[in-house]
């Protein structure tokens, strides 16, 4: 009798998607939410078959090293900063991630930050909460444009068109881009996005939002430098991964009127924010939610899945979550 493949999954997902596993494999579940440390992820990684984890996991030949029998990792988001890709594939482990499903979910959120920051929308809340609303003011709480101003996307992929399309086409924004390769002239048309260097982006955008990858090139890639080059009345808007921005060079510019605001859903020592930015109330600060509505959250740990059946060479109708 051949023996069914055991399948680690390392947080509490989407039960309506992972409970029907149980028909085509043997899984090992946990019911809290877990900060695995290095060892016990090797400790875990020790005896299965594959595992389904998050960017909370980070896995390298350390945690593969002991991992004999497991041929397959399933990382349920896009970004895999987390994952040693080098160290897995000279292990043979195959590692997927789950593109597409999340796009225009996390460009609603990358939008919603920066109408959030530009137009004051958590700072005047506090503020009201606080009591501090006497009379209505025509001098309370202005903000910045966004219809009709220069929209600067840095990281060009899936989901910097989707925020490109909604300012071009839903704001009437000018739109301009960054990245590493130029799109094909059709693309740009139809995101109705121009490409121009760092440079020219960073001094002609009046809101900048981050959307690169995270590797050792992004890293700080928004430094002190390029902060400077940034108008004073500019926002900046991160949601790809913290790492891609200096902090302390962001809370400097942010309190010494280098920049007017920022919108941050991730932070380089997630789940830690620095007091630095805390202090700070021209920030909007969210628990790295880019991709987290109900929907979106079921069709990635469903393409985690099926990514993780596929390379273990189980296929069937059971991992189909239930509609
Ligand atoms: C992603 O998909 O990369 C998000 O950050 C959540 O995992």
């Amino acid at each position: 009798v051949e023996s069914r493949p055991v399948v680690w999954v390392s947080q509490p997902l989407i039960d309506a998607v992972i409970e029907p596993l149980r028909a085509q494999v043997d899984l090992v579940t946990t019911d809290e939410v877990t900060a695995w440390t290095p060892e016990q992820l090797a400790e875990r990684l020790a005896d299965v078959d594959g595992a389904i984890i998050t960017l909370n996991e980070r896995i390298g030949a350390a945690q593969v090293a002991g991992a004999g029998r497991l041929q397959a990792i399933a990382n349920v988001g896009v970004g895999y900063n987390n994952l040693d890709v080098e160290a897995l594939s000279a292990a043979g482990i195959l590692a997927s991630n789950t593109p597409d499903v999340l796009t225009e979910t996390t460009a609603d959120l990358g939008f919603a930050l920066l109408m959030a920051t530009a137009r004051r929308i958590t700072e005047s809340e506090r503020w009201l909460r606080d009591g501090q609303w006497g009379q209505w003011s025509f001098q309370t709480m202005l903000g910045a444009d966004i219809h009709g101003s220069t929209l600067g996307i840095l990281g060009m992929g899936r989901i910097g068109q989707g925020i490109a399309r909604r300012g071009a086409h839903g704001f009437g924004m000018r739109v301009l881009y960054h990245n590493r390769s130029r799109l094909p002239a059709a693309t740009e048309s139809e995101v109705g996005a121009s490409y121009v260097d760092f440079d020219a982006l960073l001094a002609q955008s009046d809101h900048l939002v981050l959307v690169l990858p995270y590797t050792p090139d992004s890293h700080h890639i928004i430094d002190a430098a390029a902060l400077a080059k940034m108008r004073p009345s500019a926002t900046l808007v991160n949601i790809a991964r913290g790492g891609i921005v200096d902090e302390l060079a962001l809370a400097d510019a942010l309190s010494s009127g280098g920049l007017a605001a920022a919108g941050l859903d991730v932070f380089e020592g997630e789940p830690r924010v620095r007091q630095e930015l805390l202090a700070l109330g021209n920030v909007v600060l969210t628990p790295h939610i880019g991709s987290a509505s109900l929907a979106t959250r079921k069709a990635m740990v469903q393409l985690a899945a099926d990514n993780l059946l596929a390379a273990l060479g189980v296929v069937g109708e059971a991992s189909r979550m239930p509609s």
